[in-house]
């Protein structure tokens, strides 16, 4: 059987974007910008995603374009069984993380609706309290999973391709559109301001914390650890330059952030409501609830759910075809088979997560971060040190002059710099899970040597070094 690929380059492109671009440009970005010094935070988070995000990226398109399989596969190939379990990591990272946004993405089909009918217009707080958690939420989550495995039925070209083809110019025309009515509402310079005010003080009497939170979204939002971009880019047929689909991957998942921002602080503070923290009380509750007052408010409700919704389609989609691709892979499955066997994995554990709020916060908040991390960091510490001269070679096959210049510092950039900060960002939380207090020195000096020490032992004759 011959093995899946993309059509189009613009298809893999768009279907990357699709998964990129997610919850977590509506409900955290916004508000993380917001937070964190306005325009003066976009500057550094910019430079965060070109600098951190996008090699992250290339590390994991490198190891699938040319092990040109899922991820225990590619692992296996290029490195030899014993790797098997670091592809094994990045297919556990993508169940955990498929196990709670799936759950969210039920939330938003219910909202969605709700839209259309008006039901969470007079009292959101309420509606999201009886449809956050429960047999309502399971049978929601299930709706949202099927379409999903719909998607994923159909094929890499013919399903996923053709999805986010329409999904991702949707996503983008919708936000637009929605941006634009809202700049025409009374009052929203407050909104802009809150959102894009330029504050320089705020980030330099704070950088660390913000630097450290900035390049941990830059990676989470460009759906980098959970082999998604690494299965992503196994389907990739012909040689070009993967430095430049990763850059235009990662400012198109940018713009849509932004414009998010552009939609969402207007419609709060044209009415007047508390912009808070982000995350689902404000998408769910505080915007949800501002939508009544508006005009044409079951169309606009309708109009920015659906933005939602297909942003999260978009990356459900993506990580459901992560355990597809294992099944298709490595023991020869049908697609056909190898969807419904996933559709009841995570019938099964997106159940636990909407039955259970704990279940959910804990996977959400701590396991997915973990499994990330130490997914990502397992990518490049074998692209640096296993694959090593190869890595830089699969970079350089169809890169132009600007991004094989760049080949070098990119290898030095995800062979030894990002794991450090991946190790220290790991320890950060490990520590901070434990309640161990231990100062941001001490953490450093254990990741350099964390990493000192693997390199010593991964290190190959055929390393770049
Ligand atoms: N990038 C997605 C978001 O910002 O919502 C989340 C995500 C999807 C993370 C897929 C990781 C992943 F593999």
């Amino acid at each position: 059987m011959t093995r899946a690929s993309w059509r189009t380059r613009i298809g893999f492109i768009l279907a990357a974007v699709g998964s990129a671009v997610g919850i977590g440009n509506v409900w955290r970005f916004p508000w993380f910008t917001a937070d964190n010094g306005g325009a003066a935070f976009l500057l550094l988070y910019l430079l965060f995603v070109l600098l951190i995000g996008v090699p992250g990226l290339l590390g994991e398109f490198v190891i699938g374009r040319r092990g040109g399989s899922d991820p225990i596969g590619a692992f296996s190939a290029l490195g030899g069984r014993n790797w098997r379990p670091m592809g094994g990591v990045a297919l556990l990272a993508s169940v955990v993380v498929l196990s709670f946004y799936s759950v969210v993405g039920g939330w938003i089909l219910r909202y969605l609706l709700g839209s259309v009918t008006g039901a969470y217009f007079d009292a959101p707080q309420q509606f999201f309290g009886a449809i956050d958690y429960g047999l309502g939420a399971v049978a929601a989550h299930v709706v949202f999973l099927l379409v999903t495995a719909g998607v994923v039925y159909a094929g890499v070209d013919r399903g996923i391709e053709v999805a986010t083809k329409i999904m991702v110019p949707g996503i983008v025309v919708l936000l637009v559109g929605l941006a634009v009515w809202a700049s025409t509402l009374p009052d929203v310079a407050g909104g802009y301001e809150f959102y894009l005010s330029l504050d320089w003080g705020y980030l330099q009497t704070n950088f660390v914390d913000v630097a450290a939170a900035a390049a941990g979204q830059a990676l989470f939002t460009l759906s980098v650890g959970a082999g998604v971009m690494l299965t992503y880019a196994s389907y990739l047929g012909e040689d070009r330059s993967l430095a430049a689909d990763g850059t235009i991957i990662a400012v198109l998942n940018t713009v849509v952030g932004l414009l998010a921002g552009l939609v969402i602080f207007p419609v709060l503070f044209s009415l007047g409501v508390p912009p808070g923290d982000g995350g689902p009380g404000a998408l769910f509750i505080s915007l949800a609830g501002a939508f009544e007052s508006l005009p044409y408010s079951r169309l606009i409700g309708f109009a920015f759910f659906g933005v939602v919704a297909l942003a999260a389609l978009s990356s459900s989609i993506s990580l459901f075809e992560v355990p597809v691709a294992y099944l298709v892979d490595e023991h020869d499955v049908a697609r056909s088979w190898a969807t419904a066997g996933v559709g009841a994995l995570f019938l099964v554990t997106g159940s636990g997560a909407a039955l259970s709020s704990d279940l959910f916060t804990l996977l959400a908040d701590n396991v997915a971060n973990l499994a990330l991390t130490v997914g990502l960091l397992g990518f490049l510490l074998f692209d640096g040190w296993v694959l090593g001269k190869a890595a830089l070679e699969e970079y350089e096959s169809g890169a132009g002059p600007l991004a094989r210049a760049l080949g070098r510092p990119w290898l030095v950039a995800i062979a030894v710099v990002l794991p450090i900060f991946l190790t220290f960002t790991l320890l950060s939380s490990l520590t901070g899970l434990a309640g161990i207090a231990v100062p941001a020195t001490g953490l450093l000096a254990a990741a350099v040597a964390g990493v000192a020490a693997a390199i010593a032992v991964l290190r190959r004759p055929g390393s770049a070094f």
